[in-house]
């Protein structure tokens, strides 16, 4: 899979040794870039955008986000509690199914709370007639599976055939939204806007005569807005267009949008050895801190790297990660000069979908977290790591 972003931004002026190894680098001002673009487009558009927690939840930047979009969205009571505690405006909860045991309070915390069947809807109509008679107010919403794919990629595609996201559109009655407030589809990963249209184009015979009776139409995430090449311009009159012929209130939920080449993942080479190619042990693990290399999988972009992959000059080395994992390999990588113990790298694009995913496999330290202005070069050290965050999850 190749990775769309890879932009450093300012972070070709950051000096690496400023922060401690490893550390997750988010730019501030890059992130207010996003945001402010992602803005732009729900007022022009006349929808709403939430952040998707689970692709980028760095709270200390939660007033941030708050100033630009009207909330966030969640993927179950922990981050619909993340949410309350530091975020601003709508929550949105969804998850694949409840728990029981969750749902009295993710009913209490979010404004809408989305299923994904009509069948929990139905087995939880006890707990949710409880709640509103507690005085929980809350919107309920449907995710449909829209049976049409335009995801790249099968893992990230939640309309392959026996996906468990979604009810089945070719099973939607109109008795299936009774006491439904609105509906949620999400089928998109880091795409532009012609998929989002040629997706709706296919959906809207299908569902368009049971649009009338709803409030809001979410549109998921998947979008990549913020990208330099989205066509942002077809994208406002979509949702123009969308809100004026069935009178509903749209909403994005975008995560990766939101923090898109906004962050980096430095790292320390700690030892290198010829084995046929040349390779480095970082202290930065694929399997550890960049999972999504090894699940996607991509190769993830380095800063500084004077070509790609295979020079013409300087070498090519392997770049893997601390742990025993034979596979734990970041990719190859060119260096001129050649790198050696000590030496500073760093992985461009990695404020998403990493920093939530990171383990401590093999007693891996977790990365730190810091927080850089570009604009201001003011930088932070907002949270450090250390063995007891390993021990406790562990006994
Ligand atoms: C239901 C839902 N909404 C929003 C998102 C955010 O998607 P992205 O970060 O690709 O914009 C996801 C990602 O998987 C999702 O599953």
């Amino acid at each position: 899979m190749e990775t769309r972003a890879g932009d450093p931004g300012a972070f070709t002026r950051f000096d690496l040794g400023r922060v401690p190894s490893p550390c997750f680098v988010v730019d501030e001002a890059a992130v207010r870039r996003n945001l402010v673009v992602l803005r732009d487009v729900a007022d022009r558009g006349g929808a709403k955008v939430l952040l998707a927690l689970k692709a980028f939840s760095m709270w200390a930047l939660a007033d941030l986000v708050g100033q630009y979009l009207h909330g966030v969205c969640a993927s179950g009571l922990w981050e619909a509690r993340l949410a309350r505690e530091h975020y601003h405006g709508e929550l949105t909860t969804y998850a694949p199914a409840y728990r029981a045991q969750d749902l009295p309070e993710i009913l209490k915390l979010s404004d809408t709370v989305i299923f994904n069947s009509p069948a929990q809807i139905a087995r939880f109509a006890g707990l949710i007639a409880e709640a509103r008679a507690r005085g929980d107010s809350f919107e309920i919403g449907l995710r449909l599976n829209p049976e049409h794919s335009e995801a790249l990629v099968a893992k990230y595609d939640p309309s392959a055939p026996g996906s468990r996201l979604g009810f089945p559109v070719s099973q939607l009655r109109p008795e299936h939204l009774q006491g439904v407030d609105g509906l949620h589809i999400h089928a998109l990963c880091e795409q532009g806007f012609e998929p989002l249209r040629r997706l709706w184009d296919a959906l809207e015979p299908r569902i368009g005569g049971l649009l009338g009776g709803l409030k809001w139409l979410n549109l998921g995430g998947g979008h990549h807005i913020t990208r330099a090449d989205y066509a942002r311009e077809d994208l406002v009159a979509f949702l123009r267009q969308l809100t004026e012929r069935h009178g509903l209130e749209v909403y994005l939920e975008p995560g990766e949008a939101i923090a898109l080449d906004a962050g980096i993942l430095v790292g320390e080479i700690l030892d290198i050895f010829d084995n046929g190619p040349r390779v480095a042990i970082t202290d930065i693990s694929a399997t550890c801190h960049m999972p999504d290399v090894l699940e996607a999988p991509y190769r993830p972009a380095m800063l500084h790297e004077p070509e790609n992959g295979a020079p013409k000059t300087g070498v090519s080395v392997r770049l893997g990660g601390p742990s025993c994992l034979a596979g734990d390999i970041i990719g190859d990588y060119a260096f001129a000069p050649p790198p050696v113990p000590g030496t500073r790298i760093a992985f461009l694009d990695q404020a998403h979908y990493s920093m939530v995913k990171t383990t401590t496999f093999n007693g891996v330290p977790l990365p730190a977290i810091a927080l850089w202005n570009s604009d201001t070069d003011v930088l932070r050290l907002v949270r450090a790591f250390d063995y007891r965050d390993f021990r406790d999850r562990l006994s």
